[in-house]
């Protein structure tokens, strides 16, 4: 049987301002667990302690539970009740014992929150709301408690059992059936709760702490996969280096595991002394994963890792803090990814990807602010804005305190607060304490959401330059008036007929409606350098020229403004050349052309450097958008840039091949990187050789780089040679289903015009299941990222993936309701296609059954 998913018309909101300390803490939690894929039971003991007036009963959620026994202090009881997926038992004393029992069903949970079953082996997923579906317990983050976990499971089937925290002992019984004993030492909320068991191998290492302390470290995957777990080992270690070397934390239990498993709602989760990842985050070698994979293997090893200190040793009061934990730790994770290769290339990795994910949510029906007021389905609140945004503010404050003033306030702040539940107020706090600089109109950037936009404009008079900056946030759901907003913004003036820079950068804090800043002594014309580093996140709106843009491409010393002037120049003409039907190219290529030729510059710079805005980016920046329109004018200027600067892109394309075997150093990344972009090139150029090239490389590559570079070149283009690559592809890797997600999502993502009509039928495939939430992701959520195919005017995209939703709903709704805002942008569409996705909105919110996860994210889109 299914969970039965019983949606009430309207679920209940939950408030911040609601919050209420608990009413009974739980100072310790034994588990005695008897697992079996049917039928688990769950025996668990509470020590509770009152924490509010007499009176108050217990109150202990449970999610599709049914108490088989319940005992207080040792005697059964009968006066419990059940109330609101809550177990309540009336406790008279200021301290008891609670013991419960329930059975529970890992082979049925295909919603993979709680205990579940994944190729044969058992794991749980507990945050946000897990642990509920397996034992009744106060199921919030500021309920911190000591486990002790006892296992029990077949040894032949389940030889490997690992829980959080270190093995205390184990044994085997007389049924064939083994146990294991863990006990975690550090009180922790429930959400951080794991277990594992299965038939796993383990890649094993040891880190010897800053203080001396012999961590046993393993990575546990399947027997076959083990040759595959080197790299995120070696991550793993840098880790923890390097939490050491920056933030001066270090590691707090013997033993850290990581399990890799297959099926797996995200991409990976930082239970205490237990990761467990998508193996999509863990699995990689040349043959199957691209210098991608390699590098977000690396950011998500650092990211779980680094939230031991900042998520598990402080963790979030409420789910309204969810920020405190993701955007500080996202923020730790991309200044560890930042110094592993090119710091400048990651700056520009982040900021793309902010603007591709977070900046839509932020205009669009769903958008709220970093620590929202209100929610129904916590579990659609992981997102962009809570992630990456929350990383953006602190990095704004890293920005506003310096670097040890930064440092000083977190060690303030997790010295403070170690072995607590904290709140985004209290990481401010501390750094405004340590900083010794008021925040108070900054935390603003907590509670309106919207990307600011800043209009910036540059006066020269006689000596005298007058910089004149103005913001407006714009107006999103539930806020219709905001208060101008504290913006850090680097900036510094170059001199057009020198390219010199005029005095150094400027840190202005802009925190009003508008400011005007004065520069004397300006000689010549200034060119305005605003938002290096992509200081905050906004968006600058400047009268600056053509002329100056690819000045500042040319002669900017900041590499994220340079990269940013050259990408506004593109879009400039992207837009004209929407709008308009055409525009003048000439300035990109020369812009491009002098990047290409500038001996200075890094390799891995100039590949980000050239490439174009992506059409969703283009179409961002129009009132209306017409996604055929966006695709041509995009598509008009790569070929001119193919055919103008031809000798260049075969140029690079020659010497960059690599004559030694697959290594993931920077050098060779950038090599292959380059490579494609000149590939990618070439065959916008149109040139009668560009598919046998693809077809070349895709042959002899000893890499999935190179392979898939190729195969995404020749899947978008309409050569004999596209169906080979893909059948070779195929082939080549039946059964590794990581690969097989590249081979769906590859055909997502092609501008062939009949992607609609493939993907649909790339749904019928007998490798294509909803079960696997990266095999969902591959094809659905691929294809809904693909602005031209969704969006074909006769609404067949919007079916699509409604249709499809509406199915994943009933497996795993928290997977189908993550892939439905691209629905919700209906407003940034033409009528008809506005109310082509309206309807099928509407047939969602209609759909008898629904989880309160696809309820919420539908309705509001809606609304909005
Ligand atoms: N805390 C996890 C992370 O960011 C997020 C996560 C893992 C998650 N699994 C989940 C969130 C399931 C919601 C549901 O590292
Ligand atoms: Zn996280």
């Amino acid at each position: 049987m299914l969970d039965v998913l019983t949606a009430p018309a309207v679920p209940a909101v939950k408030r911040r301002e609601a919050y209420l300390p608990p009413a009974w803490l739980v100072p310790e939690v034994a588990l005695d667990i008897a697992l079996d894929p049917a039928t688990t039971r769950v025996h668990a003991r509470l020590n509770v302690t009152r924490n509010a007036a007499p009176g108050e009963p217990l109150r202990l959620d449970g999610d599709g539970l049914t108490p088989l026994a319940v005992r207080v202090d040792g005697v059964a009881i009968n006066d419990w009740r059940i109330e609101h997926d809550q177990l309540v038992i009336p406790l008279a004393g200021d301290a008891h014992v609670v013991e419960t029992e329930v059975e529970i069903a890992p082979d049925r949970n295909t919603q993979l929150m709680g205990l579940y079953s994944s190729g044969g082996n058992l794991c749980t997923q507990c945050e946000a709301e897990g642990f509920r579906r397996i034992t009744f317990f106060p199921d919030r983050p500021d309920v911190l408690a000591t486990y002790r976990v006892r296992m029990t499971a077949e040894k032949a089937r389940y030889p490997v059992l690992l829980a959080n925290g270190d093995p205390i002992a184990q044994g085997d019984n007389a049924d064939g059936t083994h146990w294991a004993e863990w006990h975690d030492p550090f009180p922790k909320p429930s959400y951080l709760f794991a277990l594992v068991a299965g038939d796993l191998a383990c890649n094993r290492g040891t880190y010897v702490t800053r203080s001396g302390r012999e961590v046993e470290l393993g990575i546990w995957v399947r027997e076959a996969d083990l040759p595959k777990t080197d790299h995120a080992l070696d991550a793993l270690k840098t880790s923890m280096a390097w939490d050491e070397r920056v933030y001066g934390r270090e590691y707090d239990l013997d033993v850290f595991n990581i399990v890799a498993v297959d099926d797996f709602n995200f991409g990976a989760m930082e239970n205490k002394g237990l990761n467990i990842f998508n193996s999509r985050y863990i699995l990689a070698d040349a043959d199957t994963a691209t210098d991608y994979d390699y590098d977000a293997i690396a950011t998500v090893v650092a990211h779980e890792y680094f939230h031991n200190w900042s998520g598990n040793r402080v963790t979030c009061r409420d789910w309204f803090q969810l920020s405190l934990k993701e955007g500080f730790t996202v923020f730790r994770d991309q200044g560890f990814s930042a110094d592993q290769g090119s710091a400048a290339v990651k700056r520009i990795e982040d900021v793309r990807g902010l603007r591709a994910s977070q900046f839509p949510e932020d205009s669009g029906p769903l958008a709220h602010p970093v620590r929202p007021e209100s929610y129904q389905e916590i579990a659609n609140f992981y997102t962009s804005t809570i992630y990456n945004k929350g990383a953006e503010l602190i990095r704004m404050m890293a920005t506003i305190l310096g670097p040890v003033k930064f440092r000083a306030a977190c060690d303030l702040y997790f010295d403070r607060f170690d072995g607590t539940a904290a709140t985004c107020e209290d990481f401010v706090a501390c750094m405004e304490e340590a900083g010794d600089v008021d925040l108070a109109r900054f935390r603003l950037w907590y509670s309106q959401a919207g990307t600011p936009r800043v209009s910036a404009s540059l006066v020269h008079d006689g000596g005298r330059a007058t910089l004149r900056l103005a913001q407006h946030v714009p107006p999103t759901p539930g806020q219709s008036d905001k208060q101008p907003m504290v913006l850090p913004l680097r900036l510094r003036l170059f001199g057009a007929e020198t390219g010199e820079p005029l005095g150094p950068e400027q840190l202005v804090l802009l925190d009003g409606t508008s400011e005007s800043i004065v520069f004397d002594g300006i000689a010549e014309r200034p060119v305005l350098s605003i938002n290096r580093g992509f200081s905050a996140p906004v968006t600058i709106e400047s009268d600056r020229t053509a002329a100056d843009l690819a000045f500042l491409a040319r002669h900017d010393d900041d590499p994220f403004a340079r990269y940013e002037a050259m990408q506004q120049l593109m879009l400039d003409t992207l837009v004209a050349g929407t709008l308009e039907g055409r525009a003048s190219h000439q300035a990109v290529i020369d812009a491009v052309a002098d990047t290409l030729d500038n001996p200075a510059l890094d390799p891995a710079f100039i590949a980000e450097a050239v490439l174009l805005p992506s059409e969703s980016f283009i179409g961002d920046q129009l009132m209306t958008v017409d996604p055929e329109a966006v695709y041509r004018a995009r598509e008009a200027l790569r070929g001119d840039l193919g055919r103008a600067l031809a000798e260049r892109w075969r140029y690079i394309y020659e010497t960059n091949a690599s004559t030694a075997p697959y290594e993931y150093t920077p050098a060779a990344k950038a090599a292959r990187r380059i490579r494609s972009v000149a590939l990618g090139y070439i065959a916008a150029s149109g040139a009668s050789d560009a598919a046998a090239l693809a077809f070349r490389q895709f042959e002899r590559a000893d890499n999935m780089t190179d392979r898939q570079g190729a195969l995404t070149v020749l899947v978008s283009g309409d050569s004999d040679l596209r169906e080979a690559a893909l059948d070779i592809f195929y082939n080549r890797y039946a059964g590794n289903s990581l690969v097989l997600d590249k081979w769906f999502q590859t055909q997502a993502l092609s501008s062939r015009t009949d992607t609609p009509a493939a993907v649909a039928a790339l749904a019928e495939h007998p490798d294509f299941t909803l079960a696997n939430p990266n095999r969902a992701r591959s094809l659905i959520g691929a294809f809904a990222v693909n602005q031209r195919a969704f969006n074909v005017a006769d609404g067949t995209g919007y079916r699509f993936l409604a249709d499809q939703l509406i199915a994943l709903d009933r497996l795993n709704p928290q997977t189908a309701a993550k892939l439905l805002p691209p629905l919700g942008r209906w407003r940034r569409f033409d009528p008809a296609r506005a109310a082509l996705m309206r309807a099928e909105l509407e047939r969602i919110v209609g759909t008898p059954g629904l989880s309160k996860d696809v309820f919420e994210q539908a309705s509001k889109s809606l609304e909005g």
